[in-house]
């Protein structure tokens, strides 16, 4: 047996964002020995990438809000696909959580009377994003780590969990390796948290960075678990489309809430052509009163480009693929305009959203106080994930917890920004809370020697072939390729069909994957260990995108293309199969309460 450290702990969370950030400080408050292992550096997560604001009900900008509100559009933006429990404890608890995180030394902008400030977002009915400028997502996480390390968690950076290790059906530890010395290190742990985010880099266009390759969801599966909902990956309408290296970083949303309009190369707006029916009566249908909404005029009816993320996401597609589009494949993003309407707009602009104008002024050498922007849809966030208990977030593995991106349910087939920073808030500290009491009431279990050993000649495989081996950055690049064509925003059953074919054989050659050099900082390695998460996630969303024969949310089929009242009812869960392949089955969609039924019918 090989010398491993091996590393004691009440609770492993896996994930240094917002969800694992939150989980680790709930059950180091418990009381529970608490380890953070993240794959990147403390503070490097997509949490940052929610820039726009956290969805809370506070009511500070209009006090019409509350949380029935915010439940009703969260079901309505997932198109009740969403376990409704876990949308009902959203909704009423995330105002805690952000006065919480307040407390603990975030800042906010404010409204005039010193509260709060809110704004408007895609699909929530009143302005409702708890903000800071553009950097909401970036002062959560420095929030959160500020406070974790003074509640005396262990954080693991650089660090990547390859397997976890089980006791039966129990999850007990994690076997892991060091980035930057090549080592292992083991966890014995009582209950393990995964808050390991999505998969975007399976992807070619995507706002999400090196780390999201599907880990958790990985993870999990292979652990016995059930995944669920893995046919709504979430493209972000805008991402910047030029330069072609910064292709795909995130253009948050915010900006349309600010007055930001979309058009398309004949100066068109041309959102008011396509409002879905089940918005129309809160839908503006001319710039005038769109504006007003946005200046907060009770009275008006908000922005065709404050629709849902899937519809303004397919209408920029449309506007592209008919020739309609901007220079670089987009289309146009104007803040600018609103010098029409205010004296001090650039300065409004520079203050509201302050990394945006660094961004383009930097990446694009553009002023977006001057000129619109060119922006086209990306890859941004999975609203599958591992299914959990909507009040404890265990997943079906005893012992094994998930929260955030990586976990399914609260946001059905779509998901409304700014949803996702409040996600992460309410179910890590319930992930948190249910870890910590799973610890207390289990003993430490047992890991396998032998496990170990084969998990580390299996990582260590790469080097044996060497340089004479398949080259996992040619795999990771093909796989980013086919899939942003053949499983992206427009989806028909012949392209995923040719999708599995080509997942397929990239699988048998990444078991061919080979890297050479040494074994510190080798990130062929580190790729070629991504492969088999990348791979296996991706062929569970393409397998699950062809059985839903319906348009839904982010998924969309060109060769069914209307909703349907049976698929309505479904959701589509995978697990392993005891051939050791996927085996997907429809459940029944979690049945609203009538209190939470009473609470939609409010909403329309
Ligand atoms: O556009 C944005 O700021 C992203 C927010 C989110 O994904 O929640």
């Amino acid at each position: 047996m090989a010398d491993y450290p091996i590393h004691d702990y009440d609770v492993l969370v896996i994930g240094a964002g917002g969800a694992g950030l939150r989980a680790a400080i709930e059950a180091s408050n418990a009381g529970c020995k608490t380890a953070v292992v993240t794959k990147s550096l403390l503070g490097k997560a997509h949490t940052v990438m929610a820039e726009g604001g956290m969805a809370a009900a506070m009511g500070h900008v209009d006090d019409r809000d509350n949380w029935r509100v915010h439940f009703a559009d969260t079901m309505r933006g997932g198109q009740y696909l969403n376990n409704c429990r876990m949308a009902e404890l959203h909704a009423k608890e995330a105002p805690a959580r952000v006065h919480e995180l307040e407390e603990w030394g975030a800042i906010f902008d404010r409204t005039q009377d010193g509260r709060i400030l809110q704004r408007n977002f895609g699909g929530h009915r009143y302005p409702r994003l708890a903000h800071v400028g553009d950097r909401t997502g970036l002062e959560m996480i420095r929030t959160l780590q500020d406070h974790g390390i003074h509640q005396g968690m262990d954080v693991f950076a650089e660090h990547t969990v390859i397997k976890l290790m089980m006791d039966g059906n129990r999850c007990v530890g994690a076997f892991a390796y060091d980035r930057e010395k090549g080592r292992f290190i083991t966890f014995n742990a009582k209950a393990v948290v995964l808050a390991t985010g999505g998969v975007g880099r399976s992807f070619k266009v995507t706002s999400n960075s090196w780390e999201y390759t599907a880990d958790g969801q990985a993870l999990a599966y292979q652990a016995g678990a059930a995944l669920l909902d893995m046919e709504f990956v979430q493209f972000h309408p805008t991402g910047m489309v030029w330069p072609p290296s910064v292709k795909g970083i995130l253009v948050t949303e915010g900006v349309r809430g600010e007055g930001g309009v979309l058009r398309n190369k004949d100066g068109k707006r041309f959102m008011f052509d396509d409002i879905p029916d089940n918005y129309k009566n809160q839908t503006a249908d001319n710039p005038e009163e769109g504006w007003r909404y946005t200046q907060g005029d009770k009275s008006a009816r908000r922005p065709p480009e404050l629709l849902t993320r899937d519809h303004v996401a397919r209408c920029i597609n449309r506007e592209v693929k008919a020739g309609r589009g901007s220079p670089h494949g987009g289309v146009f993003l104007d803040i600018a305009w609103i010098k029409e309407k205010l004296p001090n707009a650039a300065e409004h602009i520079k203050k509201k959203l302050p990394s945006m104008y660094h961004q383009f002024k930097q990446l694009a050498d553009l002023d977006i106080t001057k000129e619109p922007m060119e922006v086209g849809p990306t890859t941004h966030y999975i609203m599958g994930g591992i299914q959990v208990d909507a009040d404890t977030q265990m997943s079906g593995v005893n012992g094994l917890f998930a929260a955030g991106e990586c976990a399914a349910g609260l946001h059905g087939a779509n998901r409304l920004g700014g949803n996702s920073l409040s996600d992460l808030l309410v179910f890590g500290k319930r992930a948190g809370e249910y870890a910590a009491k799973f610890a207390k009431e289990n003993g430490a279990g047992k890991i396998s020697k032998t496990e170990l050993e084969a998990s580390a000649k299996e990582a260590l495989a790469p080097f044996e072939r060497g340089a004479s081996g398949e080259n996992p950055f040619t795999i990771q690049a093909e796989l980013q390729d086919f899939m942003q064509d053949l499983v992206g925003i427009v989806r028909v059953e012949g392209e995923m069909e040719q999708a599995l074919g080509k997942i397929a054989k990239l699988r048998e050659r990444a078991v061919r994957a080979g890297v050479s050099g040494n074994i510190e900082y080798n990130t062929g390695w580190h790729t070629a260990l991504d492969l088999e998460n990348m791979l296996s996630i991706s062929e569970i969303i393409t397998l699950a995108g062809i059985e839903r024969k319906e348009s839904r949310g982010g998924h969309f089929r060109e060769d069914y293309q209307a909703k349907s009242d049976e698929w309505a009812k479904w959701n589509l869960r995978v697990t392993k199969g005891p051939d050791g392949r996927p085996k997907i089955e429809k459940i029944p969609v979690v049945p609203l309460t009538d209190d939470l039924k009473a609470a939609i019918e409010e909403g329309k």
